[in-house]
C-alpha cells in the first residue's frame, strides 16, 4: 500500500465492483477502447484477476470518502535479449473518473507509483505512451519530469475508420529514469 497526503494506493478489491464499473464504462480514448466494461459481470470477473495482483496494479482511493477513483498500475518488462535478465523498464497506464479529473489527484498518485517503482522496487527506467491528442496525458508526464523522447506517427492503431480501415494514431514517448528522479 502507498499513501499520499489526499490518496491511497493499494491492491483491488473485488467489493470495489460498483466504483470501477463507474470509470471504466466512461468514453475512454482510442488507447484504452478495449478496457471500456459494460456490465457488472464483467467488472466482478476483472475484480478476481486483479485482486492477485498486489505490486504493480493498484486502485487509486480517496481517503477522504474510501471510493475507488481510479487506477494505476504498469509491470516491469525486460530490455535486455539475455535469458534470466533483470526486469527494470516500466509503462504505467493511468486512469482517473472524470469527476475527479482536473484536481491533481493523477500527479499525486503517479508521483507516489514512480517514486515507489524507483526506490521499492528497483526499476531503472519508466517510459509512457501518450497519443497526439491527449493532452492531458502528456501535461501529467511533463509534471512528472519525465523527458519528450519522439513521436511516432502512425505508430499503432486501436480502432477502425467509419469505413472498416484501421485509425492511426501518432504516438508521442516521455520517459524518465531513476538518476532522473527527483522524488
Ligand atoms: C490522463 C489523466 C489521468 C490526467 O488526469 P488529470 O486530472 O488531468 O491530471 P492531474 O491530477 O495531474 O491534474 C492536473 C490538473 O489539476 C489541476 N489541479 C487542481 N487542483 C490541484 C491540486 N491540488 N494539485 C495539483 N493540481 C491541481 C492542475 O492545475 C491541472 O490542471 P490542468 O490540467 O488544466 O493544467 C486523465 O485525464 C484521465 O484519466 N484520462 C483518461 C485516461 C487516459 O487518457 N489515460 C492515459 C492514456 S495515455
Amino acid at each position: 500500500m502507498v499513501e499520499t497526503e489526499r490518496l491511497i494506493l493499494r491492491p483491488f478489491l473485488e467489493s470495489d465492483a460498483e466504483d470501477v464499473l463507474e470509470y471504466l464504462q466512461m468514453p475512454m480514448p482510442n488507447c484504452f477502447a478495449c478496457m471500456q466494461l459494460k456490465s457488472m459481470q464483467e467488472v466482478k470477473t476483472l475484480l478476481k484477476k486483479r485482486a492477485a495482483e498486489t505490486e504493480y496494479c493498484f486502485a487509486i482511493v480517496l481517503k477522504a470518502t474510501g471510493k475507488v477513483i481510479g487506477e494505476i498500475d504498469g509491470y516491469p518488462e525486460s530490455v535486455n535479449p539475455e535469458e534470466n535478465s533483470v526486469a527494470d523498464t516500466v509503462s504505467p497506464c493511468w486512469m482517473l473518473h472524470k469527476d475527479y479529473q482536473g484536481k491533481g489527484y493523477a500527479y499525486e498518485a503517479a508521483h507516489a507509483f514512480f517514486q515507489y517503482l524507483f526506490c521499492e522496487k528497483g526499476v531503472r527506467r519508466i517510459y509512457a505512451y501518450t497519443e497526439d491528442d491527449n493532452l492531458s496525458s502528456q501535461r501529467l508526464c511533463e509534471r512528472l519530469g519525465m523527458r519528450r523522447e519522439g513521436l511516432f506517427v502512425e505508430f499503432v492503431s486501436f480502432v477502425k475508420n467509419p469505413d472498416g480501415t484501421p485509425h492511426y494514431e501518432n504516438t508521442i514517448q516521455y520517459a524518465i529514469l531513476k538518476k532522473e528522479w527527483r522524488g
